[in-house]
C-alpha cells in the first residue's frame, strides 16, 4: 500500500466574505491570534505526517509562499537583538516541510484547483486540506483521515452533521452503511443541493483521496456554480469503487466568514495555557 506523503492545500480563491480584510492581503494570512490561518493546516499536515505541501495559488498571494520560506534579514536581525525564541519560531517555519506552490490560472473550481497539483501527485494516494476549515482537536483530523485510509485503502473524506438550513452550502453524502463508530460507507454526494438532500451529513474540508479521484477531476464537466467540482470527482470514485466518510473528533471553525473567525478566536485562546486568563479576565471586566 502506498503512504499519504503529499497534501494540496488550495490557496486561490478571493476570500470576498471577509472583505476588505482580504482587499490587499490573502484571505488565506490573516492572523487567528498569532498565526495566519494557513499556517494551521501546514502543521495540522506536518503532524500528520506529511512530507510535501502542494499549495494552489493565484495572482497577489506571494506573501503565502514568503511566510513558508526563509527571511535571512529578519533572521540576521533576530540573532543580533538575542531574540531566541523568535528566532526559532521563524526558522521552523521555514524548516517544516517540502512545500511547492502552482497558481491556478482561472478560478474554476474547488476540483480545477485540485487537479493543478496532478503531476506532483502522480499515482499515489494525497491529502487534500482547505485552510477556511480550521480544526481544534487532539489529534490533528488529517491525521485521523490518512489512519482510516490506511485501514480501508480507499478515499475517505471528513464528515461532520450540520442542521438542515445549512446543507446549501455543503457537499452533503449518502451513507449506504456504517462500517463502524464513526466510519460510513458513501454510495452519493451532491454539491451544494437546493432540494432533497441525501442526508445532513457534510463534507468538512479534509480529504484523503485515491489517485483515481485525480484522473476524476480531469474527466468531469462543470457542476454545481458552473464549476468543476471536486464532490463529483469523489462521486464517481463512489460509485465505480468504494468511498468512506468520517466522522472526525474535534471542532471546526470556518474562517471563510467574520462568526467562524471569531467564534474560532475565542476558543482558539481559551485552548492555550498562556491566553485563557487573560481572555476570562477580558470579558469579565467588561460585563461583571
Ligand atoms: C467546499 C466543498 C464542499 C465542502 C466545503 C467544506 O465548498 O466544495 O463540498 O462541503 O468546502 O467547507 P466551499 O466552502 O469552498 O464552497
Amino acid at each position: 500500500m502506498k503512504k499519504v506523503r503529499k497534501a494540496i492545500i488550495p490557496a486561490a480563491g478571493f476570500g470576498t466574505r471577509m472583505l476588505p480584510a482580504t482587499k490587499a492581503i490573502p484571505k488565506e494570512m490573516i492572523t487567528l491570534i498569532d498565526k495566519p490561518v494557513i499556517q494551521y493546516a501546514v502543521e495540522e499536515a506536518v503532524s500528520s505526517g506529511i512530507e510535501t505541501i502542494v499549495l494552489i495559488t493565484s495572482k497577489h498571494k506571494k506573501s503565502i509562499e514568503d511566510h513558508f520560506d526563509k527571511n535571512f534579514e529578519l533572521e540576521e536581525i533576530l540573532k543580533k537583538g538575542g531574540k531566541e525564541k523568535e528566532l526559532e519560531k521563524i526558522l521552523e517555519l521555514a524548516n517544516c516541510c517540502e512545500i511547492v506552490s502552482i497558481r491556478q490560472k482561472e478560478q474554476r473550481g474547488l476540483g480545477d484547483a485540485v487537479y493543478c497539483a496532478k503531476n506532483i501527485i502522480g499515482d499515489e494516494p494525497f491529502a487534500v486540506i482547505l485552510p477556511d476549515d480550521v480544526m481544534l482537536s487532539k489529534e490533528p483530523v488529517i491525521g485521523q483521515l490518512i489512519e482510516c485510509y490506511n485501514k480501508v485503502e480507499k478515499s475517505v473524506v471528513a464528515l461532520q452533521e450540520v442542521q438542515m438550513e445549512d446543507v446549501s452550502k455543503y457537499g452533503i453524502v449518502s451513507v449506504k452503511e456504517k462500517i463502524e463508530e464513526r466510519l460510513f460507507l458513501l454510495d452519493d454526494m451532491v454539491e451544494k443541493p437546493k432540494e432533497n438532500p441525501p442526508s445532513t451529513y457534510a463534507i468538512i474540508g479534509r480529504y484523503v483521496l485515491d489517485s483515481n479521484v485525480m484522473k476524476n477531476i480531469g474527466e468531469i464537466t462543470p457542476g454545481a456554480l458552473g464549476e468543476i467540482q471536486l464532490t463529483d470527482a469523489i462521486k464517481k470514485e463512489a460509485i465505480s469503487s468504494k468511498v468512506f466518510g468520517y466522522l472526525f473528533k474535534g471542532e471546526r471553525y470556518d474562517c471563510g466568514n467574520v462568526n467562524g473567525y471569531l467564534d474560532a478566536i475565542i476558543n482558539f485562546a481559551l485552548e492555550r495555557d498562556d491566553l485563557r486568563d487573560y481572555l476570562v479576565q477580558i470579558i469579565k471586566n467588561k460585563f461583571l
